[in-house]
């Protein structure tokens, strides 16, 4: 149980409810929020803290969006769920729409990230076994050290983080691990596999702690998958949406992915919503019947997804983010605190690596960050994500580096 010294008897009340009655599969910091706007969030005591999580990037375009909580209200009061046995008015108007923005020729929708990512990974190898000629069972996926893209089994099963698979095995076979951000592993693996049928990367590994790969490498490794008739699948379910400064992580280097995944502020954090996209000869692959999701697709997902993509164009919040983003890692690296390691991130997601003080360091820090008014989380021990909503200004980004640097000297 976390060390709960200092909170009120209200906090202790919540943290208590959760601590007996949920699964103790997360570790939240001590805090017990009950409303947000914008780029702030209250607690159940009513202290405002910036969020400088959002949600796992799924909240980029600020909590509670008056335009997205309208559409979704709107559309909630007149229908929202037929399920894919009928035909819903929304689900074509979001497929034109979505098809459109993104450039691509069809769209599979479902609802978490990870389904997404399931859904590209039978996809890829559906595509290998009836268009590229992988005989039937012996598809491969390249896949990344250092990887996170979701929690389920069969996701897990190529995750390099042991607490991700520790005895949640048997685990699915079909997947190669090469280090991130190494071409040269990727074309080393394409030359002795004959049944490569696809390679699944993020354009920066968010979860791994913000990991920026080197100028090229997408561009790189876009091209070794053509020339070996590969998929090249990004997971941009959290480097997509305008995060990075572009409306796609991939777009920084023109790199267009033959499936694309998308996944969190698709749906401003209102619900679930997912999206696999692809072309023709991939996409349709997938014959009726052959997968499907009962709340994939549904019209409050459709509405809620066109009016959360219309906001993240209309806001210019890929610029907002390009912006603030320089003005944030300046502002943190000008702290000059010897607490802080690296300061790395393109756009609005970012992260520090604090120097090794002792174990717990990025975690105490946080805990002062918090009690300064500011929400971050560490990830994989040392590091600390800073990924604010899109819409933060520069008064409130100068406002937060000043809280950073106030807080660094709790590890004096
Ligand atoms: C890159 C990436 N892929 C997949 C996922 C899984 O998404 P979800 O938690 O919605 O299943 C995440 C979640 O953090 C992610 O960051």
């Amino acid at each position: 149980m976390q060390s709960t010294i200092g909170l009120s008897a209200t906090v202790q009340h919540y943290l208590d409810l959760e601590e007996k009655y949920g699964a103790h599969n997360y570790h939240p910091l001590p805090v017990v929020l009950e409303r947000g706007e914008g780029v702030f969030v209250w607690d159940v005591e009513g202290k405002r803290y910036y969020d400088f999580l959002s949600g796992y990037s799924a909240v980029n375009q600020g909590h509670c969006h008056q335009k997205i909580v309208e559409a979704f209200i709107r559309q909630s009061r007149k229908l929202t769920l037929t399920s894919r046995a009928f035909h819903s008015d929304k689900l074509g108007e979001y497929a034109v729409f979505i098809t459109r923005y993104f450039g691509y020729d069809k769209v599979l929708p479902m609802n978490t990230g990870v389904e997404a990512v399931e859904t590209a990974i039978k996809l890829c190898r559906k595509w290998a076994y009836e268009v590229k000629g992988v005989p039937d069972g012996k598809a491969q996926i390249v896949v990344c050290e250092g990887n996170f893209h979701g929690r389920t089994t069969g996701v897990i099963s190529f995750s390099t983080d042991p607490s991700s698979s520790t005895h949640f095995g048997p685990y699915l076979p079909g997947f190669i691990r090469i280090p991130y951000n190494d071409a040269a592993a990727l074309e080393k693996v394409l030359r002795e596999n004959e049944h490569v049928a696809g390679f699944l990367v993020e354009p920066i590994q968010g979860e791994a702690g913000v990991v920026v790969p080197d100028d090229g490498y997408l561009t790189r490794t876009k091209q070794l998958c053509a020339e070996a008739n590969v998929l090249f699948i990004a997971d941009e379910i959290q480097t997509g949406l305008a995060r990075t400064g572009k409306l796609l992580a991939c777009d920084h280097e023109n790199i267009r992915p033959d499936i694309l995944i998308l996944g969190k502020a698709l749906s401003g954090g209102m619900l679930p919503v997912s999206a696999v996209l692809a072309d023709d000869s991939i996409m349709l692959t997938i014959k009726p019947g052959e997968h499907g999701s009962t709340y994939g697709g549904n019209p409050l997902a459709c509405q809620t997804a066109i009016t959360s993509l219309e906001v993240l164009k209309d806001e210019q919040m890929a610029e907002n983010a390009t912006a603030m983003g320089k003005l944030l890692r300046e502002g943190l690296e000008s702290l000059q605190s010897r607490h802080i390691e690296t300061v790395r991130g393109k756009g609005l997601l970012n992260a520090i690596v604090i120097s090794h003080a002792h174990a717990d360091a990025a975690w105490d820090l946080c805990l002062q960050l918090k009690e300064n008014g500011l929400l971050a989380k560490p990830t994989h021990g040392d590091k600390i994500r800073f990924a604010p909503p899109l819409i933060i200004n520069k008064e409130q980004v100068e406002e937060c580096v000043d809280i950073i640097g106030k807080s660094l000297t709790c590890l004096d």
